[in-house]
């Protein structure tokens, strides 16, 4: 009987593993879970555990092999005790109890539903959660909520912005921007950064990052709102926030990462045509439109300074964080999206490869630069 009992146990037993095993959802990716627990404590405003989450997961993106057990990580940097035990729980079972239970919460997937909006941040949908808001009918049709015009773009267009930007788009973007800049003056500098600079096999981004200036000192100032119009006039302007450059030469570079640079910038949603792009636009086709919004992002450093702005947008976050950790921990310089400093000393750079050998670093290009 025993023995009947032991076999029947063992029969159901390798039924359920053989049944979850094919009904189990794609396996989690240790880096994947943790940047959703670094979410979920950017959504819990702790800063401190999300950056945490952030580096883990960093670090084992940026392996150049898939991590198969914990041995393999042993050495590796930032890699804390919370984040080896639930890369081991993954390694062994597919799972973790953590992460799962995070995607299943009904704060966690309110908070990234409202975020992925453009101009909602954690706190606006913090607020907005609290209010007993879940769903953006609820946010729409909530009295008393004012959406500032940067959300209302973000409702307008949330299909299109939140749909990914494909390469021939981004290019296609670039040819509008081009022909825009030179309008405005024909020694213009243009070149594409952000996401889009780093990627090599991935071919899509959310938005389209690019850098303008022009080799007249103090022209740049002029060049982002002559594109503005142009594209105004064009009536290829769905959305425009112009942030003037508050750039002051002297000024000593910030100790604090997240501030912003100072540079002349602008956030847009361009409407691009799909005439414009080599074999239509991509998840556009069939809706018979012939044009999609797209995110663009400008920003218009002077020329002296086209080096750090070029380094400090081409990303990717993490990567700008740790170079700006080493500059200031084991060189003793200040760097930024504006400036490299060695005490009171400016360190002039025309190239990115001037600003790594600087800091006496290899120079690595854009696409290694994406952990
Ligand atoms: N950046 C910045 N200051 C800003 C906006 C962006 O320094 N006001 C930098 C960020 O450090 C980032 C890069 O510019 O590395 C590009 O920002 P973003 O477009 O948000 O991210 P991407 O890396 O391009 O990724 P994605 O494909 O999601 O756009
Ligand atoms: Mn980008
Ligand atoms: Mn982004
Ligand atoms: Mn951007």
């Amino acid at each position: 009987l025993i023995e009947v009992d032991h076999l029947f146990f063992c029969l159901v037993h390798s039924c359920i593993v053989l049944g979850s095993a094919i009904t189990r959802p794609p396996l989690l990716f240790p880096q994947d879970a943790l940047e959703v627990l670094a979410e979920s404590y950017e959504f819990k405003e702790i800063p401190g555990r999300c950056l945490a989450f952030r580096r883990a997961s960093s670090v084992l993106k940026s392996l150049p092999w898939a991590v198969r057990c914990l041995r393999d990580t042993e050495g590796l940097p930032c890699l804390g005790e919370h984040s080896k035990a639930v890369m081991e729980e993954i390694l062994q079972s597919g799972h973790s109890f953590e992460v799962e239970k995070t995607l299943s919460d009904e704060k966690y997937q309110t908070l990234k539903l409202f975020t992925s909006v453009f101009g909602v941040g954690p706190k606006t949908a913090e607020k907005w959660y609290r209010g007993g808001l879940r769903s953006f009918s609820d946010v729409l049709a909530a009295p008393g909520i004012h959406l500032n015009r940067m959300q209302q773009s973000g409702f307008l267009h949330y299909g299109d912005i939140s749909r990914a930007v494909s390469k021939a788009e981004a290019r296609a973007l670039g040819n509008l921007i081009d022909e825009a800049v030179r309008a405005v003056t024909p020694d213009a500098v243009l070149a594409l950064t952000g996401g889009f600079r780093r990627y090599r096999g991935k071919e899509f981004g959310h938005d389209v990052d690019f850098i303008v200036t022009t080799r007249e000192p103090g022209k740049e100032e002029k060049l982002l709102t002559g594109i503005i119009e142009r594209l105004k006039q064009q009536g290829l302007l769905l959305y425009c926030e112009y942030n003037a450059s508050t750039f002051d030469m002297v000024k000593l570079p910030s100790h604090q990462f997240e501030a912003m640079d100072h540079f002349a910038k602008c956030f847009l949603i361009v409407r691009l045509e799909g005439g414009r792009v080599e074999g239509g636009l991509h998840g556009a086709e069939g809706d018979g439109r012939g044009w999609r919004a797209v995110r663009v992002d400008l920003v218009s450093p002077p020329m002296d300074r086209y080096a750090f702005a070029l380094l400090g947008w081409t990303g990717s976050r993490q990567f700008e964080r740790d170079l700006r950790r080493f500059a200031r921990a084991e060189r003793r310089m200040l760097l930024d999206n504006h400036t490299l400093y060695d005490k009171t000393k400016f360190l002039a750079a025309t190239t990115e490869k001037d600003i790594f050998a600087h800091l006496g670093l290899e120079y690595i290009e854009p696409w290694q630069r994406n952990a």
